[in-house]
């Protein structure tokens, strides 16, 4: 099918989550650009990913990597130019492989021109594109986010001596989306990109961007209205496109950014991470159970986005305080691994690096209701560096093999934008893309086979889930079902070996058959269904009636 008539393509999507710097320098620069990823883009396609997602490559002073936009209209020039970036996106294109890029609508850097017009002077007829305000008591039930950067949302503007409202760094000044002329210059901006071909946006930070007294200002009604608006302008000159909230928010209030299948089409499901990696540490299926059952029925036409790991820190900000104090202690008992909400690290150093684990948590990602993405990398188990500040320690070069500066780049190691894990255990002579494909049992070919077995069925993207109940709490089943299919998941969340019963009344007369192999398992009779299971072992069971 033409790439764009599949207008429900994000529930069959496996994402990989890139940033252009870090994957590989064409021009020796020491950054990745445009031309570098599109060179790679034949290993994504043979990892089975079938979507990308781009974080910011905007001109940018690159104070938050880019989520400090500084012109929205063009890309930053350490990544390439505009026509590299359109080169990257036709070979995404040629490959099957859909282009999300980010947008992000709440802030601009503070070297933005529209910034420096608006606190140029009291009467710029850009003055109220930001939030300015001559006191900073205004909206005092505001939450800080950068807990560890900042005191307050309220910034002092020496220029045009009044403080201007920010939700993230005070370098990055919140649009004011109260004036309609901001409104119509953000949907222009996506629509450029649209023009351009761009298949979809991960809108960043979207439940901030109203403000009103008395409130927490965050998923306000008014803040909904404006991205329902962009979203008829999406369906009506840009149909097949998709939008992707990053509100990192309860169930409760995840669920209206869904609308009736008005607003967004895909949102990630943050409440929902945290708690794999608890119910992997307690050995107990029921942080995961809970939090699903919390969640909300979401629009036919909707989809979950899932994740283990991004280029934030994992955070903490869905779960409750006992919560939260429980995953420091279990993952980041050393302190400089904790910044604001949350735990700096990646998926394989928070595993232990036991690929058992690593392999189980995967396999969730890939079976529960949603859309899964991967964070580039994590296919290959990279390692973290935490002696690189903020969030900078997950963002470190792709290893692509033992050679010079794992292959990344032909530059002089001190010129590159970060340095690349060293260490014995992580470090790119270990662990990197040409020794893993090498090898068969590689963690790499591991990722491309379950992607493989995932890709063979709708089943996990477009199914209903069912969890069963087995009394031995250890084991977390479900069964995905779309039509006449079904897959039986079960997971054993233990690291010692699992009897677990069944009840598969329901499926009686039907055989099982273990989706990776394809062996047959005995057939479902009058009694409970026995099965044994190894430490973090899981199972894909297609059931047949046969
Ligand atoms: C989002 C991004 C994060 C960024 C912040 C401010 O939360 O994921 O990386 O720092 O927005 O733009
Ligand atoms: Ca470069």
């Amino acid at each position: 099918m033409p790439l764009h008539q599949d207008v429900l393509w994000y529930k069959d999507a496996i994402v990989y989550q890139v940033h252009v710097r870090t994957f590989q320098d064409s021009n020796g620069d020491g950054i990745g650009d445009f031309p570098g990823l599109e060179e790679k883009l034949d290993y994504l396609l043979e990892l089975g990913i079938n979507a990308i997602w781009l974080m910011p490559f905007f001109p940018s002073p690159l104070r938050d990597d880019g989520y400090d936009i500084a012109d929205y209209s063009t890309v930053h020039s350490s990544y390439g130019t505009l026509e590299d970036f359109r080169k990257l996106l036709g070979s995404a294109h040629d490959r099957g492989i859909r282009v999300i890029i980010e947008m992000v609508l709440n802030h601009t850097s503070d070297q933005h021109p529209w910034f420096q017009e608006s606190r140029s002077s009291k009467d710029n007829p850009r003055r109220d594109w930001y939030v300015w305000s001559d006191t900073n008591t205004r909206y005092q039930g505001t939450r800080i986010i950068f807990l560890d950067a900042e005191t307050s949302n309220w910034a002092w503007d020496p220029i045009s001596t009044s403080y201007y409202w920010h939700r993230f760094f005070s370098h990055q000044p919140d649009l004011n989306y109260d004036n309609p002329a901001v409104r119509e210059q953000m949907w222009n901006v996506m629509k450029f990109w649209l023009e351009m071909g761009v298949d979809a946006f991960r809108l960043d930070a979207v439940p901030y961007l109203v403000e009103r007294e008395g409130t927490n200002c965050e998923n306000l009604l008014e803040t909904h209205e404006i991205l329902k608006e962009l979203r008829r302008q999406l369906d009506e000159h840009f149909p097949g496109r998709m939008l992707l909230a990053e509100a990192n928010q309860w169930p409760a209030d995840l669920r209206p950014y869904f609308g009736d299948g008005d607003e967004f089409h895909m949102a990630f499901h943050f409440p929902l991470m945290p708690r794999m990696f608890m119910g992997l540490k307690l050995e107990d299926r029921k942080p995961i159970t809970e939090i699903l059952q919390q969640t909300p029925e979401i629009p036919p036409s909707c989809q979950w986005s899932l994740f283990l790991r991004n280029h934030d820190e994992l955070t903490l900000e869905m779960v409750t305080d006992e919560e939260r104090d429980y995953m420091y202690d279990m993952y980041a008992q050393d302190k400089t691994m904790r910044l604001n909400l949350g735990i700096r690290r990646r998926l394989a150093p928070l595993l232990n690096n036991d690929r058992r684990r690593i392999e189980l948590m995967n396999g969730m990602l890939m079976s529960l209701p949603g859309t899964p993405i991967i964070y580039y990398g994590d296919e290959i188990g990279m390692g973290d560096n935490i002696n690189l500040g903020d969030r900078n320690g997950v963002r470190t070069p792709m290893q692509w093999s033992g050679e010079w500066n794992g292959g990344f780049s032909a530059a002089d190691p001190e010129h590159l934008y970060a340095p690349l894990i060293q260490d014995p255990v992580y470090g790119y002579p270990a662990v990197n893309v040409l020794r893993q494909k090498a090898s068969e049992h590689s963690l790499l070919n591991w990722m491309r086979s379950i992607i493989t077995v995932r890709r063979s069925t709708a089943v996990f993207g477009r199914g209903s889930i069912e969890f069963l109940y087995p009394a031995n709490h250890r084991i977390l089943a479900y069964v995905r079902r779309l039509g006449n299919e079904a897959v039986l998941v079960v997971n054993n969340l233990s690291g010692t070996a699992q009897a677990v019963e069944l009840d598969l009344r329901r499926y009686k007369g039907n055989i099982l058959i273990e989706m990776s192999g394809q062996n047959m398992f005995p057939r479902v009779g009058d009694q409970p269904y026995l099965l044994t299971m190894g430490p973090y072992q899981f199972y894909w069971f297609r059931l047949r009636r046969v």
